[in-house]
């Protein structure tokens, strides 16, 4: 385990192929939770996986929140960019220069408000089971970044509106939005895992 400033607990498995892959965990996950399914969408390609530094009864998560669905929107601001800083840093020290997003609920909403807050740091993201992270005065400009939102149209937590906020948020921004519905809850399915690895390769086909 290595640690750079700020610090996030992480692990890194280098790779040859581009994008590296960002892996960030759900609400009680850590930095090993998502290395499994990083290994299978995109086999050889680098993984970061950081710990989310804020506490919630010994749960592990990216941000503070108020209660379930309602961010402490200064705290998510604040830990949006220390997470960019962080992989500023870590692109600098494991030399990988492109990153796609990988995050599963508390993790695709801190990967929604980078691509809000910060999106030069990663060029895509899928977001698994995501909600509106934030909605900032001032939109970025996405330009055509690929953006994966992979709903259940069961999720008793990230309900179906709440999907289609966040794709017509980012499309708003510009982003190439593909937003696929699957018969699911909010845990993850071997049909997510299928859907977001398609999307992965038409995103990044192979030179
Ligand atoms: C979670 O449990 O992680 C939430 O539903 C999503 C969040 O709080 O960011």
């Amino acid at each position: 385990m290595n640690t750079l400033s700020p610090e996030f607990r992480h692990l890194f498995i280098p790779g040859q192929r581009r994008p590296g892959l960002l892996l960030l965990h759900g609400t009680g996950g850590d930095e090993n939770s998502l290395i499994p399914l990083g290994r299978c969408l995109r086999p050889g390609a680098p993984l970061l996986s950081p710990r989310g530094r804020v506490l919630e009864n010994d749960m592990p998560r990216f941000f503070r929140r108020l209660a379930e669905g309602i961010f402490d929107e200064p705290d998510l601001i604040r830990r949006t960019h220390e997470l960019a800083d962080f992989l500023t840093g870590a692109s600098g020290k494991y030399g990988v220069d492109q990153w796609f997003a990988i995050g599963y609920s508390n993790g695709a909403n801190i990967a929604g408000s980078l691509l809000l807050l910060r999106p030069e740091v990663i060029a895509g993201a899928a977001l698994l089971r995501p909600m509106v992270p934030l909605v900032p005065e001032k939109l970025p400009a996405l330009n055509g970044k690929p953006v994966l939102i992979a709903a259940g149209s069961r999720d008793p937590i990230c309900a179906p509106e709440e999907s289609r906020a966040v794709a017509a948020l980012l499309k708003r921004a510009g982003a190439k939005v593909r937003l696929e519905f699957e018969d699911a809850e909010h845990g993850l399915t071997e049909t997510t895992v299928a859907t977001t690895q398609r999307w992965l390769e038409e995103a990044n086909p192979e030179k």
